[in-house]
């Protein structure tokens, strides 16, 4: 049985959120313009930031380096909810008491912020409140859900202490959280896209924002097709920050690609959102497609670009989701990627202390959906108001070296190893590729990825990532090139798929002499 359930691996990665509805095209943007506000990145952050500084009287305009909503905001488990495991306590431990209740009210805000704009503008996104568990499957960890359940109830969240879930996965403990919520995340915000458009916001897609310059207190940026943006008030909302000359951003933040399989199962769900404790994570809930419900099983994470065999993350979620449910079809598989910081809090506010006016947003770890909504909420009471009460916990300047400096070095380290690890290390000699395989390949001293197409035509591309050159890895599972050191990923044939990079490989006839080198090997 499993053995035939392993066969959805043959088909291409689909997130369920990427399937119909359909959604309009924006322009590209063309020409030059000004704007009150630029807000770079169409996901949830810069959508909700859009719609919201909307209703504050200002016409930002958004500018995405795709399609909106295609990145990390498509490929997510949708789970609107202030529980990040296990997190009131270490907050409380590891900053302070005043900390933990601004990430608890920014978190409980942002979930009643999604309701009200629901049914503020009527939208049929599958929303539904939903209770979230963190469960413990070791005994050790008994005492870590007694002090999550008194942390967060002493910051005014309903949090229960609870000794089984309604799965056959054997607990030792765990704690609800009460009043949670979950939803359609792309139908959500495509409604909050066509509100702002129709209303006079700017959308522009397939318009990568390149480099951001600053004169006399104004941004310009500049994106790849030679357009130019003024505007004296930047966000960079675009999950990795591009922006990489001030702020040191791309030294304290790494990427972690997690799995998600989306199950048909015998057995009726029984409500609820979970996720283990302990390794390998583990991550439940439903969701109601036109064909039933599924149930979407996720967890399996590494750090991106750093995995020997991708497919193999989804096997292991497979083999899960045999053991406790009767699975009857896996229509969807797909993986998400997420920026995670040193101290396990986002960066939202002022870019650096030396630029006014430039914001980010970025560092949700896996809580995009209630951390991004809450960074938009954040930062638009900074534009508007000059602070929020919440900028404490969040600011990219908190620095707790204490707490961080450890961590930089243990996340960061193998970064510099991967800056050259591919130019130094001897390559093994090539072999035949198969149909629909892709490696890294090396002749007469020069490195470049090959990828062979199913109708057998080959794809060379230079393996060095063009956003600040480590050297980039194949990605059997996704088809894609990925960079060990800060999560960029390219298509087989080098379009920038994630960021920060924001230009493509070197491919194609600018690669030509690689393609003379390898002709005869394949
Ligand atoms: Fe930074 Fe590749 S993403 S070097």
């Amino acid at each position: 049985m499993q053995h035939d359930l392993y066969d959805i691996l043959k088909k291409a990665p689909q997130s369920y959120w990427l399937t119909p509805p359909e959604q309009p095209d924006y322009e590209k943007l063309t020409g030059d313009l000004s704007a009150e506000v630029a807000i770079i990145g169409g996901g949830i952050a810069g959508i909700t930031l859009a719609y919201l500084l909307y209703k504050e009287g200002l016409r930002p305009v958004v500018l995405e380096a795709n399609r909106i909503l295609f990145g990390t905001t498509g490929h997510t488990t949708a789970k609107i909810t202030s529980q990040h495991d296990l997190i009131y306590d270490r907050i409380t431990t590891q900053f302070n008491k005043d900390f933990a209740r601004q990430y608890a009210a920014a978190n409980e805000s942002a979930i009643r912020e999604i309701e009200n704009n629901v049914r503020e503008l009527g939208i049929d996104c599958d929303f539904k409140p939903e209770s979230a568990f963190v469960f413990a499957r070791e005994e050790a960890n008994i005492p870590k859900i007694h002090a999550e359940v008194k942390a967060a109830s002493e910051l005014g969240i309903k949090a229960e202490y609870v000794e089984s879930i309604p799965f056959s996965i054997p607990i030792k403990a765990g704690v609800r959280f009460d009043n949670q919520a979950q939803f359609h995340p792309r139908k959500y915000l495509l409604a909050l896209a066509k509100y702002i458009a129709e209303k006079g916001c700017s959308i522009y897609e397939r318009s990568p924002v390149v480099d951001l310059e600053e004169a006399d207190g104004v941004y310009t940026l500049k994106t790849a097709g030679g357009s130019k943006v003024r505007a004296r008030t930047v966000v960079i909302a675009s999950h990795y920050p591009f922006f990489n000359k001030a702020g040191m951003y791309f030294a304290r933040l790494y990427v972690e690609r997690s799995y998600i399989i989306a199950v048909r199962t015998r057995e009726e769900y029984p409500g609820g959102m979970y996720i283990g404790l302990e390794e390998p994570v583990r991550s439940l809930r439903s969701q109601m497609s036109g064909e039933g419900m599924l149930t979407l099983v996720g967890g399996a994470s590494h750090k991106s670009g750093q995995a020997e065999d991708t497919r193999a993350y989804y096997r292991a979620l497979i083999d899960f989701a045999a053991r406790h449910f009767t699975v009857e079809d896996i229509p969807f598989h797909w993986s998400a990627q997420d920026c995670m910081t040193l101290d396990g809090l986002p960066y939202v506010g002022h870019f650096t202390s030396d630029m006014p006016g430039l914001y980010v947003a970025t560092g949700f770890g896996k809580w995009g959906m209630t951390n991004a909504t809450a960074s938009a909420m954040l930062i638009r009471d900074q534009i508007t108001r000059g602070r929020s009460e919440w900028e404490d916990v969040y600011d990219p300047s908190r620095f707790d070296l204490a707490a961080s400096v450890k961590n930089m070095v243990v996340q960061n380290a193998n970064v510099a190893v991967n800056l050259v690890k591919g130019k130094l290390e001897p390559l093994p000699e090539d072999e035949d590729l198969a149909p629909g395989e892709g490696k890294v390949v090396e002749r007469d001293g020069r490195r470049a990825g090959v990828y062979k197409d199913e109708a057998g035509k080959l794809h060379i591309v230079d393996t060095t990532c063009t956003h600040m050159g480590c050297e980039l890895n194949w990605n059997s599972a996704e088809k894609s090139w990925d960079c060990p050191c800060h999560g960029s990923r390219f298509s087989y044939d080098g379009e920038v798929i994630e960021g920060p990079a924001v230009r493509p490989l070197n491919s194609g006839k600018s690669v030509n002499t690689f393609a003379k080198l390898f002709k005869d090997e394949f």
